[in-house]
Order: structure tokens, then sequence, then C-alpha cells
């Protein structure tokens, strides 16, 4: 990968309608990958951005639309706290999805931090995410991102080894994250790319720098990690918001 390809990219007015559009768009997706394979397997971010797409995929008309039954739900990165801690991104969506929509629980696929050992717990969830897609097409249908304002997605953080992880290594632990907590455990960008959409949310005026950076500034995934993610022969969309767009040439599209 020597260069980064244009993405889809689709501007909303505010943070909201960045939930409606995401919302929509995945219903659709869900849909279509259920009635094709019988699956939806989707790696959920973690942080805050997503969290009112999450409340919205579990109000109306979404709740009663998506077909929960049928989906798969993994993580793209996890804080190595316990799963009861408010740094959770399993707690997060636990409480702002999980609990509210009909998911069977052996379809739920939370990072396990139970071992107290970052290498044992990503190598295992490296395992289970391994059984889980090779259960079905081999590829997620769906990996939700957010970016932080250092071009860092996941927990795959400029300059840091977890960038330089084996093709074959699809989870891996990440010590000295500048975002804390610093240790994490996250899908690589190899196992991130293993997707038939990877789908970016960003909003807020402090991600522009970022967004511009990552879509319109040199290839150098070293210091912009964001620009590892472009999917194997798979569809890559950002959605913003206007502030978070600020600094691109586009206009607001929604
Ligand atoms: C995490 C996330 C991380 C997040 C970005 C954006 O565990 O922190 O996976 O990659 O998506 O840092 O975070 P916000 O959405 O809170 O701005």
């Amino acid at each position: 990968m020597n260069s980064y390809r244009t993405p889809e990219i689709v501007i909303a007015p505010d943070a909201i309608a960045v939930q409606m559009i995401a919302a929509e768009h995945i219903l659709t997706l869900a849909q279509a990958c259920v009635a094709a394979t019988g699956r939806f397997v989707v790696a959920l971010a973690g942080g805050s951005t997503p969290q009112g797409l999450y409340r919205r995929l579990a109000q109306a008309p979404f709740l009663s639309q998506m077909p929960w039954e049928r989906t798969w739900a993994v993580w793209g990165d996890e804080r190595y706290v316990p799963h009861t801690d408010p740094a959770s991104n399993y707690r997060m969506a636990r409480e702002a999805l999980l609990d509210y929509v009909p998911i069977p629980e052996q379809q739920v696929a939370p990072i396990s931090v139970s071992a107290g050992d970052l290498a044992v717990d990503a190598a295992h969830y490296a395992r289970q995410v391994e059984t889980l897609l090779a259960a079905g097409s081999g590829r997620f249908d769906l990996v939700l991102l957010g970016i932080g304002s250092d071009g860092h997605t996941a927990s795959l953080f400029p300059d840091n080894p977890a960038l330089d992880a084996p093709e074959d290594i699809l989870a891996i632990a990440v010590e000295a994250a500048p975002k804390p907590p610093p240790q994490r455990i996250s899908l690589t960008a190899a196992a991130l790319n293993r997707s038939n959409q990877a789908m970016f949310l960003a909003t807020g005026s402090d991600k522009a720098a970022a967004v511009q950076a990552i879509l319109r500034g040199p290839f150098d995934p070293c210091q912009f990690p964001a620009q590892l993610i472009q999917p194997s022969n798979g569809a890559l969309t950002w959605v913003l918001d206007a502030a978070a767009a600020r600094l691109l040439d586009e206009s607001v599209g929604e």
C-alpha cells in the first residue's frame, strides 16, 4: 500500500445528521448482508463519536428493522480495563446499544481483558475473530471506526509498533498509547481491511486537521494510521459533519 485511495465522503450539517446517515447506511447494509449470506458481522468502534449512532440504532425505526438475530458484533479495539470501567468500549456499547437490542449473547464477542496479560488476551481475541470470520465469508461486513485528532484509528496510534504487525496477525497488544488508558488491544490494519465496508465517523472541529491530512495530505500512515484502512475489495466511506470537514474543499452534501 503506497497511496491513499479516494474514499466516498459524505458531509452532513451536524453530528445528529451524521448519526442518521450512518444508521440508515448500516440498516441497508445489514439487511442486504443477511439476505445474501444470512449474517451481518460488524466491528464496533470505541470512543465517544459512535455513542449517538448506537443509541439511534437501539430506537425506532432501526430497533425493529435491523436483523439483530443475525448480527454478530466484535470490537475494533478495547482499552485494557475491566468491562465495568467507564473507559471500557465494551461498557459503552452495552449501555448505548447492546442492552436494548436482541442480539443473541453468543453473537457478541467482547475483547477479553481477564488474563491480566495484554499479549495473551490479544492472541485470544485474534483466534476468536479468525474463528468468527472463518464461519462465513472470511471478512467483516462492516468495520466502524473513529479517528483521533492525531490521526489514529482504533488503537493504531502514530509511530506505534502495532502499525508494523504482520499481515497474518488479527489482534495486537498496544502499549504506551498516547490516548489514555495507555494499554489497549486493537484489531490490526490487516484485520480491519478484511472488510466489505469500512466506515469512518468524525465530528467536531477538533478532527478537521486530521481529516484534511488523512484525506488530502501525503500518504504517511506512520503519522496518520487511519490511512492504513483501505479495505481490499471493500468500500471505504467517511461520514463527517461540517465542522470536521471544514478544511476539505467539499461542501455539505446532506
Ligand atoms: C478508542 C477508540 C478510538 C476513537 C478515537 C475517536 O478506544 O479510543 O477506538 O480510536 O475512535 O480516539 O474518539 P472520540 O470518538 O471519543 O473522539
